[in-house]
């Protein structure tokens, strides 16, 4: 490992002209007034396989019974198979893939394959190799029933901050991995997705890895490179057309059987009531028949309630524009990332405290660069039950269909301490918030 400090490292000389002549703020316009304590350190995780040999290896959902598995090769022409059994090193099955490249500037990255497998059995460990070469990789499916435990990090840079948060993630089983945005903090420097890749690849080659995308992964200059998420499209493919989305920035998946169902936003996507993805999410949330499925989640990036003073109405456009969406379907949790701390919040509608709306919670304090959110509005509100600047990681284990149990773990330095736990009901279990939802909210619907 090599450890690089931010202000040891140059930005592109692209990026510089442009900051230089029109000002940081034309990268993230809305984070001007607000000053972080002083950033950590990144570490760079080396490439120590050989040209053909799998690294940055990650898995993901991608359907009821499949799993995608993803990974890069400096070798453009490894090939894009994976081999994979239940018992090591006997693979009775094989599946081939797709792969793709891309460039940035002067950086060209290596070819990076998807290659979806299945069908597989759930709550079972697979064995798997990629490409025919190099280590051997394991996973174990989600279970298709009740309970199922989700392990939530937003903001994950890769730092010893993140070191500390991915042991402490690793040290406890878990199902599912769910990120609501900002990942590598390569901003730019895209053999930063290399290293963050490798960081995360003991992890991430695991447990499925779930994603949505933040304003890091933008990677977007006006006028001399206006493709926005290129490194992120090429190299975190999501089940977007398996959800029927059109764009890999929004979708959604279910899990333990059809009982639960999670919904990516794209914070920095159209979301306007004339917008494909508030389309796309009508009609998402319109198939979901709440006695199937009875917990009902939602991961963005920007939060829409918050009162830490870094990123203050970032979400406030997008709430207006889909909160009464999610708010009709009787969403239970909203998780979001961005501000770099822990928040939970009651359940709420409009900004009122109401036993029907989702609970939302902020949880961007996986460990970047940037460091910690440390202040707060004061007084607090009310509808704020539990704010802390510290980085560290949640777990949502799903019970049964009406019990869930919410806890946060904060980074003690070698340990991880349950500092904010409560349990949760689904709405579905509630016939007054059933019962009573506006039949405009509906006829939305
Ligand atoms: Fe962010």
């Amino acid at each position: 490992m090599e450890i690089r400090c931010p202000r040891a490292f140059l930005l592109p000389l692209t990026v510089v002209f442009f900051i230089f002549f029109f000002g940081p703020q034309f990268l993230f316009a809305s984070e001007k007034e607000y000053t972080r304590p002083p950033p950590g350190c990144i570490i760079f995780t080396k490439h120590d396989r050989s040209e053909s040999e799998p690294q940055q290896v990650h898995v993901s959902l991608a359907g009821s019974d499949h799993m995608r598995v993803t990974w890069v090769t400096d070798d453009h022409e490894a090939p894009s198979t994976v081999e994979y059994g239940t018992a090591p090193g006997q693979y009775n099955a094989m599946a081939r893939g797709e792969n793709t490249s891309y460039t940035y500037f002067f950086y060209s990255s290596g070819e990076i394959h998807h290659v979806k497998i299945g069908p597989l059995k759930p709550d079972t460990t697979y064995y798997y190799r990629c490409g025919g070469c190099g280590p051997e990789f394991s996973f174990k499916t989600p279970p298709s029933t009740f309970p199922i435990e989700f392990v939530v990090v937003g903001d994950l840079g890769q730092t010893d901050w993140t070191k500390s948060t991915l042991k402490h993630v690793e040290s406890k089983d878990y199902d599912i991995f769910l990120l609501p945005g900002d990942l590598s903090y390569a901003d730019f420097q895209q053999p930063l997705w290399d290293s963050f890749g490798r960081l995360v690849e003991p992890t991430a080659s695991h447990r499925p890895w779930m994603v949505t995308e933040g304003n890091h992964e933008i990677e977007m200059l006006p006028i001399i490179y206006p493709h926005r998420f290129k490194a992120y499209n090429a190299r975190w493919l999501m089940p977007y057309e398996e959800s029927g989305s059109e764009s890999n920035l929004y979708y959604s998946f279910d899990v333990a059987g059809r009982s639960i169902h999670i919904i990516m936003l794209g914070s920095y996507t159209e979301f306007d009531s004339d917008s494909a993805q508030y389309k796309w999410l009508q009609q998402d949330l319109a198939k979901i028949d709440r006695k199937m499925t009875p917990w009902v989640i939602v991961l963005l990036h920007a939060p829409w309630y918050n009162t830490n003073t870094a990123h203050q109405g970032e979400g406030e456009s997008m709430r207006k524009a889909m909160e009464q969406l999610l708010y009709g379907a009787r969403v239970d949790i909203v998780f979001a990332g961005h501000v770099h701390a822990y928040e939970r919040f009651t359940r709420i509608h409009d900004n009122n405290a109401d036993s029907c709306g989702p609970v939302y919670v902020t949880i961007g304090d996986g460990g970047n660069r940037e460091g910690l959110a440390m202040s707060y509005k004061n007084p607090r509100s009310p509808l704020s039950m539990f704010r802390e600047a510290s980085f560290g990681h949640g777990r949502l284990r799903v019970l049964n269909h009406t019990h869930a149990h919410w806890s946060w773990h904060r980074n003690n330095e070698t340990d991880a301490v349950v500092a904010d736990e409560v349990w949760l009901e689904s709405l579905s279990a509630s016939k007054t918030c059933m019962g009573q939802q506006p039949s405009s909210l509906k006829d939305e619907l």
